[in-house]
């Protein structure tokens, strides 16, 4: 352990406080990302992600840099760069195979490289390994070898941090396996489950994230029936949560870069090897529907009050893909506000952890609080509960309402008081 190097590549959501735990425990990490402006960021001791505090950064020994050529100081190099899906929701590796590249230039004869990305089966050895080879003109399995470890981070999530949840290890043959177990073990003090092979690590990771896309799906379809049938779908979900067995899955807008995103991974190469994978994909359907699905309840609601939708001030809180995280990557308010501006309302937007500018990226006109209102609002769609929002009234809307107003609240935040008060239309999921 004591020859061990690391370097991490990728200093996002996941490289980031994977290169600082390892900082605390290993001298001399290498923190390397493309991106100048986050390097210099970091080295000046700040995350703009908001995940890491300033004394985080630099209370641990990683050395922040865009220079590839210092990974040649590494023999244990682990890869977090973003794997998204392009217009078509097919994988696109390009970031991964870029890495890859870069590594592979730099890569030193014995050493490991672990891929923490989230992948279909065989990305690590059949697309990484030989581009890893190409470059570095060294021979994957002997003169270096591949591991994999998927990530479980949960941004915003200060509980399940990478300390402190059991982490999947994996390596191509069983020493590298062992050496990739001991270093993540220095820092997953919650316990280190050692995968029997790298493809079956890769698709433990997809199916946790295919797992929970399929309840929030139920829990979303739900809603959709309990609508039809004027019954509160939090109010269900209460009372069915009382059984020991029943899993407590909520209805909610599935944005972000790793439920919405990851299950199109295993279905392509579900497809690719001759089978349809229908429940995913339907799951999939009924998630991406839901941001249409909150947009209209909120020009229904209006057609009920009888307002005009053209015209009309609707008032978006909440604009991040989650509650309480910065990221906005595939946010489905962006979605909500293109469809209610396609039908000439107005949109006025408040997310406290947004500048102005960003908001004014998802096509609202910014609002800083409650109070600041330019106008006063026909309605309100409440599409998740950051921690200000938390004491939100009804009061404080119907203060600075026109009339009626109506309240399409998708996490269920006001639904006692608010669904039995006649002064407001009232919809959540
Ligand atoms: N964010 C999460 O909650 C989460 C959780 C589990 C797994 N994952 C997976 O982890 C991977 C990384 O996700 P993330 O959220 O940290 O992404 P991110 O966008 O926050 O960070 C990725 C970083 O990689 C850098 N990068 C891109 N190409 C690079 C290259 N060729 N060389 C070096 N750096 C490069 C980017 O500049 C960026 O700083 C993805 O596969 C994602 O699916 C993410």
């Amino acid at each position: 352990m004591s020859d061990i190097k690391i370097a991490v590549i990728g200093l996002g959501y996941v490289g980031l406080p994977l290169a600082v735990a390892f900082g605390r425990k290993f001298d001399d990490v290498i923190g390397f990302d493309i991106n100048e402006r986050r390097v210099v960021e970091l080295q000046g001791g700040m995350d703009h992600s908001g995940e890491l505090l300033a004394e985080e950064l630099t209370n641990t020994r990683v050395r922040y840099t865009t220079n590839a050529a210092e990974l040649r100081q590494a023999n244990f190099l682990v890869v977090a760069v973003p794997t998204p899906i392009d217009d078509n929701f097919q994988p696109d590796l390009k970031p991964l195979q870029d890495a890859s590249r870069i590594v592979g230039e730099n890569l030193l004869a014995n050493s490991i490289v672990v891929f923490e990305s989230t992948v279909y089966p065989g990305v690590t050895e059949d697309v990484c390994g030989p581009i890893l080879e190409q470059y570095s003109h060294l021979k994957c399995g002997s003169e270096f070898k591949l591991g994999y470890s998927p990530e479980r981070i949960n941004p915003g999530d200060k509980q399940f941090t990478v300390e402190k949840v059991i982490k999947i290890v994996s390596g191509q043959d069983e020493p590298t396996a062992n050496v990739v177990a001991e270093v993540y073990g220095k820092i997953c003090l919650a316990g280190i489950h050692r995968a029997s092979s790298i493809k079956v690590a890769e698709a433990a990771k997809l199916i946790e994230n295919v797992q929970r896309d399929l309840n929030i799906a139920l829990a979303n379809e739900l809603s959709l029936i309990f609508q039809n049938l004027k019954i509160n779908t939090w109010d269900v979900l209460e009372a069915a949560g009382t059984k020991w067995n029943f899993q407590k899955y909520v209805p909610g807008l599935v944005g972000g870069h790793c439920i919405g995103v990851d299950p199109y991974y295993l279905t392509y190469l579900s497809t690719k090897l001759g089978h349809n994978p229908e429940l995913i994909l339907t799951a999939r359907r009924i998630n991406e529907y839901m941001a249409s699905h909150v947009a209209d309840m909120m020009t229904k609601g209006l057609n009920e009050v009888n307002k005009p939708l053209a015209g009309a001030n609707v008032l978006v809180a909440g604009l991040t893909f989650k509650e309480n995280v910065k990221d906005i990557r595939n946010s489905k308010a962006k979605n909500i506000i293109s469809r209610l501006k396609s039908v000439g309302i107005n949109v006025f937007a408040i997310d406290p952890l947004l500048d102005d500018d960003a908001i004014r990226n998802f096509g609202a006109e910014p609002v800083r609080g409650f109070d600041n209102l330019p106008k006063k609002i026909d309605g309100i769609i409440i599409c998740l509960i950051h921690e200000p929002f938390k004491s939100l009234s009804l009061r404080q809307i119907k203060d600075v309402s026109n009339g009626k107003v109506v309240i399409v609240d998708v996490k269920g935040l006001l639904r006692g008081e608010a669904a039995r008060d006649l002064g407001v239309a009232y919809y959540s999921l």
